[in-house]
This record gives structure tokens, sequence and C-alpha cells, in this order.
């Protein structure tokens, strides 16, 4: 199902200056990204977007380090995209992600995990509605995408 998900380098990936790479391995699987912007997250933003975790014993280290910097916030589409960014992301703690995966690669900390993705659609469309503007999402389609997707287009 074509999906779009909310994924976003966080302030380790930008200040060890990781942001071209990830963004280079992301459009060459072929995910279209149809918003980018580079931002500082509010507190309030922070614990809206991390609110299933209000309570835990990270919850204020969590806080403090998203909002600590410049983090890129992006709109990816494509084909199943929420669980397709996740696999490229590699599981939570980069210590257990497979190598090949942005964590496993690029990360050795759990609470300096370089990128986050949206867990579900349904948590993709509220963390995009954090972030985004309607009119900041492009509409648009890659001119590659009839190669990365021929029965579909
Ligand atoms: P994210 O939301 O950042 O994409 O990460 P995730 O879905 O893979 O993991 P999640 O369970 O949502 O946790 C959010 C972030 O909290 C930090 N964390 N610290 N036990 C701990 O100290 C702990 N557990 C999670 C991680 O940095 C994780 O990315
Ligand atoms: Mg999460």
């Amino acid at each position: 199902m074509w999906e779009r998900t909310y994924f976003m380098i966080k302030p380790d990936g930008v200040h060890r200056g990781l942001v071209g790479d990830v963004v280079r391995r992301i459009e060459a699987k072929g995910y279209r990204i149809s918003a980018m912007k580079m931002i500082r997250i509010t507190g309030d933003e922070a614990r809206e977007h991390y609110a299933e975790h209000v309570g835990k014993h990270f919850f204020s280290d969590l806080v403090g380090f998203i909002t600590s910097g410049p983090v890129v916030a992006m709109v990816l589409e494509g084909e199943d995209a929420v669980e397709g960014v996740r696999k490229m992301m590699g599981s939570t703690d980069p210590k257990a992600s497979a190598p090949g995966t942005l964590r496993g690669d690029l990360g050795i900390n759990l609470s300096r995990n370089v990128v986050h993705g949206s867990d579900s659609p349904a948590s993709a469309e509220r963390e995009i509605s954090i972030f985004f503007e309607p009119g900041e999402i492009m509409d648009f389609t890659r001119n590659d995408e009839k190669w990365v997707y021929p029965e579909e287009k």
C-alpha cells in the first residue's frame, strides 16, 4: 500500500555530519522525499511527538536530547514506506541493529541512534501534523518511479 511516514535525522546525526549519507540512502532506495527541512524542535513539540513515552525513566533525557540541536525533518512516501523505512533504520538499540541498516552502520548507543521513523501509518499522520503544514508537503512524482515500481506506474 502507498504510505507516507515521518522521518527525522536526530541532533547527533546532524552534528556528526551524517545528513548527506542518510538522505542518499533514502533516495537511492527509491523513497520519495515529499518534504524536508532543518528545524529546532520545541519542548512542547518533543513532548507531543514522544507522548507514548511519558512517565518512562528515559523520557526527560529523550526530550532534552531531541531539543538540544537542529534536526532534519522529512515526509517520505512509497510502497509500504512505514515498515520499509523502519527496516532501513534497524532496531532501536544500535548495538543490536544489523550492519547495513542506518543505526547498525552509523550508531553505537541507544540514546544516540541517529534517526527516527514512524512506527505505524497512524503514528506517521500524527507526527507529520506536528512538524509540517500541509502546504510544505510537495505533491509530485519522482521521474524514476516507473523504474522503482514497474507494475504500479
Ligand atoms: P524512535 O521513536 O526514536 O524512532 O525510536 P524507536 O521507535 O525505535 O524506539 P522507541 O521505543 O519509540 O523509543 C524512542 C527513543 O527513546 C530512546 N530510548 N531510550 N531504555 C532506554 O533508555 C531507552 N529506550 C528507548 C531511544 O533513543 C529511542 O530511539
Ligand atoms: Mg518510536
